[in-house]
């Protein structure tokens, strides 16, 4: 029996690795479970594992309050003891819990697998950019979601062990959508009508992290808000709420009416949401796959995106956080045609990923 270790932390990791842990869980090897402490409030965390029905981790750590350098020390530390035994590290994404258990593999001399493989930015500036790329270079197995990132990868002379398997974005959301519909009264709670609001979210370090940056997306909100003649829903991100704490600006968002704060939801809540939202404005990769999915348009507040499916197809444009820009782009996408096909895969990409693995082992 061999021993795999899969290592999550972030409320995407959960969400996405959900379904893969299931059909890996289903190998019958030995798959321990490690959840990094890297995000921890309930309804960053916990609530996933619940609605889900995810079983709980192995091995649950703590990282709360660490800056991101100690985040992947402190993780390589404390889930090193588990992953001396592994046959098999896996990790997800580009968060620093990735990074930390890919770099952790490679330290201990276990092989690696890295789920959702090859996206690029091409934007060094990212913490995550840094991050998948070390993975990826680091990686013996690669599950890329498109031909787009196998071809990323190729180009940096990634190509033994790559295989492309859809995004497991689409598993969790195929799951989960039928039970999102019995169970979520999202809308009626918040007395919202389908198509009638704009659903926005917006945490990423690069757009939040500078006060002048935060502020000038506070007027883009609005004007979008205008643009499209309909509130605009904002479940905060709690890095986006201590910004906003921190710079003085939280009178600023409460004086825009048409924005409308809330806790992060349940993602049963966000996948009703989003499914009904006219328009999704978002910083969020995992965001700009699902609003593609549902074909719901998306303004992505970014300058650049590792999800060029999305543009290719229209489903979603680049927008920055400049008001005018954004103001022409909630414009073009509430015109958009949606009629546009899913590059993500059939939501088999867990199912996939656990053949690979089990292939690997032997
Ligand atoms: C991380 C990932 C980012 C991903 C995001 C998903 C890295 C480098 N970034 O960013 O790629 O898009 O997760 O949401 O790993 N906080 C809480 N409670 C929580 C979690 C966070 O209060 O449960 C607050 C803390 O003040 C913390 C801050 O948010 O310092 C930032 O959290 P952190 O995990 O460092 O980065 P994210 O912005 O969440
Ligand atoms: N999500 C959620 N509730 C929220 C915001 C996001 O359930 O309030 C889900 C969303 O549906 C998606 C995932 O969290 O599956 C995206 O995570 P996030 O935006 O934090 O990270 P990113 O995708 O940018 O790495």
């Amino acid at each position: 029996m061999s021993r795999i270790v899969t290592v999550i932390g972030t409320r995407p990791e959960i969400i996405k690795m959900a379904p893969v842990v299931k059909a890996l869980d289903a190998l019958g090897d030995d798959h321990v479970l490690v959840h990094s402490g890297q995000h921890y409030d309930l309804m960053m965390d916990r609530i996933f594992f619940r609605e889900m029905e995810l079983r709980e981790p192995d091995h649950q750590f703590e990282l709360k309050g660490q800056r991101p350098h100690l985040q992947v020390a402190t993780t390589m530390r404390q889930v090193a003891p588990v992953v001396k035994a592994a046959d098999l590290v896996i990790t997800h994404g580009d968060t620093n819990t990735t990074v930390a258990g890919a770099l952790l593999a490679n330290k201990l001399g276990r092989p690696l697998a890295h789920v959702e493989a090859g996206i690029r930015s091409f934007d060094k500036t990212m913490a995550e950019e840094v991050n998948r790329i070390i993975a990826d270079q680091l990686a013996n197995l690669l599950f890329a979601p498109t031909e787009t990132s196998r071809e990323n990868l190729r180009r940096e002379n990634v190509t033994d062990g790559v295989h492309v398997v859809g995004n497991s974005v689409i598993d969790a959301l195929i799951e989960n959508l039928a039970i999102a519909e019995k169970r979520s009264d999202i809308l009626s709670r918040l007395e919202l009508d389908a198509g009638g609001y704009v659903l926005l979210t917006f945490h990423r370090a690069e757009n939040v992290d500078s006060k002048e940056r935060l502020a000038r997306a506070l007027v883009a909100f609005e004007a979008a808000a205008h643009e499209a003649g309909l509130p605009i829903l904002f479940p905060i991100h709690p890095r986006t709420a201590k910004r906003l704490r921190e710079f003085g600006l939280e009178k600023r968002a409460a004086g825009l009416p048409p924005l409308r704060r809330i806790e992060p939801t349940g993602y049963l809540d966000m996948l009703m949401l989003e499914k009904n939202a006219a328009l999704v404005m978002t910083d969020s990769g995992g965001l700009q796959e699902e609003s593609c999915f549902f074909r719901v348009p998306c303004v992505t507040l970014r300058e650049n995106t590792e999800r060029p499916e999305t543009l290719e197809i229209g489903s979603n444009v680049l927008a920055g956080t400049d008001p005018e820009r954004v103001r022409d782009a909630v414009r073009r996408q509430l015109d958009a045609k949606r009629d546009w096909p899913n590059p993500y895969g059939d939501g088999t990409t867990g199912k996939q990923i656990a053949q690979r693995v089990a292939a690997h082992l032997g």
